[in-house]
């Protein structure tokens, strides 16, 4: 599927900031971990997610969302997508239901290959 990834390349000089900000943004994450609801997001990921995508995130109206078929995607792309949705499609934007922490945490398991 083609998509615009943001591009890591050719860097401006914002980026050592924005660097510093996501290291904030992932340690905090990292705290915020031991509070989310694990249990309560797979079952998210697998009932609503999957009720586009397959209840087995094999493919379905959305895409196959299991981790070999992410792996163009890093988590805090993958994070974006899922906060925003992919406009003009189906996909839609989860930010107003879910925290950012919780999408994070969602693509997180996403990518890697528990969710299968
Ligand atoms: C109402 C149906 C629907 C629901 C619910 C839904 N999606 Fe999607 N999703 C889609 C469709 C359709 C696409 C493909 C959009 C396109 O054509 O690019 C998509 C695309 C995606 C993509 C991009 C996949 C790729 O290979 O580029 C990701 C990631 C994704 N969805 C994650 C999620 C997650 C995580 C959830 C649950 C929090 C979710 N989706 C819920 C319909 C849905």
């Amino acid at each position: 599927m083609a998509r615009v990834i943001p591009s890591y390349c050719g860097l401006p000089a914002w980026t050592s900031r924005a660097f510093l900000t996501t290291a904030v943004l992932v340690a905090t994450s990292a705290l915020a971990a031991d509070v989310l609801d694990g249990n309560a997001l797979k079952r998210l990921v697998h009932q609503d997610c999957g009720s586009c995508h397959g209840l087995s995130l094999k493919g379905g109206l959305g895409p196959d969302l299991r981790s070999k078929s992410l792996d163009h995607y890093d988590a805090d792309v993958l994070t974006d997508v899922i906060l925003d949705g992919i406009p003009g499609t189906a996909m839609p934007p989860w930010r107003p239901l879910i925290s950012e922490e919780e999408a994070e945490w969602i693509a997180r398991y996403l990518l890697e290959s528990e969710a299968q």
